[in-house]
């Protein structure tokens, strides 16, 4: 990862230089928002008791496992340490939320719900939020309602079985396939005359299942989700090898117009009034 970051900050830019208009907007009003919201202090609270909390819960792993740990018997405490978002990343998740005013959202993988929270703290977004493990699931929701979160659908369960319900039948919204070399080829389904509208998402988040295949599997049906102004935030782009191959194919998707890479953080756009290009941008 250490290299990864070298080659980062090499490429990486800040707001001078870009011609696109959105992204400019985006990074100056945005990335590099300074102030001081009220809702940071509830993010904080909320993670600090959970940073205090020695309550041990046996943990189920889902996605690619931890680095971290070595038993499942794990302290809520070392959770929110290692696995939460962390604080940097929370805060610019909720500007993200609040500047693109997205307000139905997607997250795949609650954990302890910090994320969640950033996401919530935007009192007119609607949050489903899906997590595998019951045991850490429960200790997110009990928190949420604590800091009286009624925004958040909190779903335990697999992410493609719980997507399954989300996502209309694959067969009727085909988004594309992705052949063997890494690019895609994009085939648009006719629809069924029984199809239901398909439910729409202005912001998902990514954050649970950190491999290659599981990365583009969920891309690829979240797809049909996706409107104009959705953005997809992906989380730990440069986690892995694997991590890096997934971003690169994602960039490429026809449908992606515009990707910024900002390290830990990769955002898609589907803008079609948008000329195709990909920044890599400090955060
Ligand atoms: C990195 S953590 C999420 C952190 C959280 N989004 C935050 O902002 O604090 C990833 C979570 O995704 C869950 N997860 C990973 N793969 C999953 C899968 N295939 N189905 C359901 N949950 C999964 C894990 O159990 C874990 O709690």
């Amino acid at each position: 990862m250490w290299l990864s970051y070298l080659r980062f900050l090499l490429k990486s830019q800040n707001e001078h230089g870009l011609h696109s208009p959105f992204v400019y907007e985006l990074v100056t009003r945005c990335f590099y928002n300074k102030t001081k919201y009220p809702e940071y202090e509830v993010l904080e609270a909320y993670r600090k008791e959970l940073l205090e909390d020695n309550r041990k819960i046996e943990v189920n792993d889902f996605g690619a496992g931890s680095r971290v740990f070595k038993s499942k018997e794990r302290e809520v405490a070392a959770i929110a340490k290692n696995v939460g978002i962390p604080r940097k990343r929370a805060k610019f998740l909720f500007r993200l939320a609040k500047y693109l005013d997205c307000r139905n959202i997607l997250e795949l993988g609650t954990s302890l719900g910090i994320g969640t929270t950033a996401l919530a703290l935007n009192k007119t977004a609607q949050i489903t939020s899906i997590e595998g493990c019951p045991q850490t699931a429960e200790v997110a929701q009990n928190q949420l309602k604590k800091f009286g979160f009624v925004n958040v659908n909190l779903v335990i369960g697999e992410f493609e079985k719980v997507l399954g319900d989300i996502v209309e039948s694959k067969n009727n919204v085909g988004s594309g396939e992705q052949v063997e070399s890494g690019e895609w080829k994009v085939e648009r389904k006719p629809q069924t005359q029984n199809h239901k509208q398909q439910t729409t998402f202005d912001l998902i988040y990514f954050d649970g299942h950190h491999t290659k295949e599981a990365t583009l599997k969920y891309f690829e049906l979240l797809l049909p989700t996706a409107h104009n102004d959705s953005v997809f935030v992906l989380d730990d782009i440069h986690w892995s090898a694997g991590m890096e191959e997934a971003w690169e194919i994602i960039k490429k998707h026809p449908m992606v117009r515009v990707s910024i890479d900002t390290f830990h953080l990769g955002l898609i756009f589907f803008r079609k009034e948008q000329v195709k290009q990909d920044f890599i941008i400090r955060l």
